[in-house]
């Protein structure tokens, strides 16, 4: 069956404040123009959702359409615009995809339908209140969730429906899928897909374009 990557790019990068994240540069390539050559070689269709007005940089091999409000609208309307049986969401502000991730998601989406880069957390982690330790958190058995997130289109529409039909909300797309009591694989994911979202990330971004442009 065909693969489609959906990747939202719509949002408007207000904790950056560099102007629409997803056509933010690094090393004189955008964030964009990263996240769309990374899947493009591996996947049948790339289909972008872009803040309404703006168009796709010339030379970008993808199809563009409007985003929406929020995150998951923008998906919402990406997973309208294909008929591919698997998808692949992954978020314009994660520029560095190692395509060995992708492989390892398409993997595995087969087997539960579907699956999500992930990292096992390597921090100590701590509940605050007003700024003060409250409880530690158990570390073992946590995940810090990235995307891809690879699913049957199937199962990705049918957590959206239920999303919108109760009202809910999550940050990603296996959310939505693991609320309905639907299995989500965890595979490795990698440090270099941190997503880009506060000036501070910006000068990382700059040392991994070093080596990952090299
Ligand atoms: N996104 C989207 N449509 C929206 C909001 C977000 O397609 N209405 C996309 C962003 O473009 C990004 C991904 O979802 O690739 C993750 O969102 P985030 O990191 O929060 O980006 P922004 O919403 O642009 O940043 P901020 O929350 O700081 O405004
Ligand atoms: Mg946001």
């Amino acid at each position: 069956g065909r693969t489609a990557a959906l990747i939202p790019a719509a949002g408007s990068g207000t904790r950056l404040g560099r102007g629409p994240k997803a056509f933010v540069e690094v090393a004189g390539k955008s964030l964009l123009a990263r996240s769309v050559a990374a899947l493009a070689p591996l996947v049948d269709e790339v289909l972008v959702a872009l803040p309404e007005g703006l168009t796709l940089p010339e030379g970008v091999p993808a199809r563009a359409i409007g985003g929406g409000a929020t995150r998951q609208e923008s998906v919402r309307r990406l997973l309208r615009a294909t008929t591919a049986e698997v998808v692949l969401v992954h978020d314009a502000a994660r520029p560095f995809l190692p395509a060995q991730v992708v492989h390892a998601l398409l993997e595995a989406i087969p087997e539960t339908g579907a699956a999500t880069a992930a990292l096992p957390v390597a921090d100590t982690l701590v509940r605050g209140a007003a700024g003060r330790w409250a409880d530690p958190v158990a570390r073992d058995g946590l995940w810090a969730v990235q995307t891809p997130q690879g699913f049957r289109r199937e199962v990705l529409l049918r957590a959206h429906a239920a999303a919108q039909a109760g009202g809910h909300t999550a940050t990603d797309d296996a959310g939505l899928v693991a609320r309905l009591g639907l299995p989500v694989t965890l595979v490795p994911g990698d440090a270099r897909l941190f997503k880009v979202t506060a000036p501070g990330d910006l000068a990382l971004a700059q040392a991994v374009a070093a080596m990952w442009d090299a």
